[in-house]
């Protein structure tokens, strides 16, 4: 066990050691950076640190609907003293088809940083190739490493350590439960999806998630029977069947998640003292019962204010404000 002043300096070495860099994945963190940024978004939270931005501008370039992630972007470039621009796709001449390498080189020139949403993940890496400045995936088709860490903040915030729980995601195998899976095995959190057999996250993913956690002494698991998902879990999470950009499928997909809701017979399964938890946007009687997101267990609200807080803290880590 380190002492409190060892613990805040390699939280601080950790913190210092990602200025500059993106973040395209859960996976381009170490274990100790995720723990020492959610260590940092909890003091920011709290008002324990003052972070400081001032005079950097961040770039949003978002190909897909979004609230709460442009939100909590916006309003936590404006707590740190810097600003945001939109480059809204549909205005500039990203959405024209300018290349890639292009604009992220002259991009460079005018903001510190870029948060992009898109559709693929080699477009986010492409980004990150050509600028000079971080990169931030905003949520691609296969991941959403912002997401994850205001998750893990908010299973933090209420059971103190998270080596050792268990968080059971049921659902589409999709962007949010693979930077759960990464993210999770990086903290030690024990990680279960329980999903229909071909809606299963990706093979490549669930590998990568599985070695992280071996050497953290968890363990990331698929399953395809809900009850046994998320027996006696701390956190049961879901998110919506069909992602952006899955539109067509809606109908197919309602019939092949039949009996996946994540209701009241579902959470009886789990620990007494489990959370809820939902990415947002939710569909009420699709992926979670009405009842089980407005109940005593949901921390739905309190996990989308996280974004906030773990945004201020990975924005003050990359773009050189703590
Ligand atoms: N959870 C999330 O990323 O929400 P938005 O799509 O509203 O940003
Ligand atoms: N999986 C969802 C998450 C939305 C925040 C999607 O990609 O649409």
């Amino acid at each position: 066990m380190q002492s409190a002043s060892a613990q805040s300096a390699s939280t601080a070495a950790c913190l210092t050691e990602l200025r500059g860099r993106d973040l395209l994945s859960s996976a381009d963190l170490s274990s100790e950076q995720t723990s020492a940024l959610l260590a940092l978004a909890s003091a920011v939270k709290q008002g324990q640190v003052r972070l400081d931005l001032s005079g950097k501008v961040l770039g949003l370039i978002f190909l897909k609907a979004s609230t709460r992630t442009r939100v909590s972007f916006s309003v936590a470039m404006g707590r740190l003293g810097g600003q945001v621009i939109d480059l809204d796709p549909s205005v500039t001449q990203v959405g024209r088809g300018e290349p890639i390498a292009d604009t992220a080189r002259v991009l460079s020139r005018f903001v510190d940083g870029l948060a992009i949403r898109t559709f693929a993940q080699a477009e986010v890496e492409d980004y990150a190739h050509w600028a000079s400045v971080p990169v931030i995936n905003a949520l691609t088709d296969l991941e959403h490493p912002c997401q994850a860490l205001a998750d893990y903040l908010t299973l933090q915030e209420v059971f103190g350590e998270l080596p050792g729980l268990t968080l059971s995601y049921v659902g589409d195998g999709n962007n949010v439960a693979h930077s759960l899976m990464l993210c999770g095995a990086l903290l030690g959190v024990n990680v279960r999806v329980g999903c229909p057999p071909g809606f299963a996250p990706d093979d490549g993913i669930c590998k990568r998630a599985q070695s992280l956690a071996a050497s953290r002494g968890a363990t990331v698991e698929v399953l395809h029977d809900p009850v046994a998902a998320v027996r006696g879990a701390h956190a049961l999470y879901t998110d919506v069947w069909a992602s952006m950009g899955q539109e067509e499928e809606k109908e197919t997909r309602q019939q092949a998640f039949a009996g996946w809701c994540l209701n009241e017979d579902l959470l009886a399964e789990a620990d007494p003292r489990a959370i809820v938890l939902h990415c947002l946007p939710a569909y009420r009687g699709l992926e979670i019962s009405a009842g089980v997101i407005e109940g005593s267990a949901s921390r739905v609200f309190d996990q989308a204010e996280n974004r906030l807080h773990a945004q201020q803290a990975l924005l003050a880590a990359l773009l050189g404000g703590v």
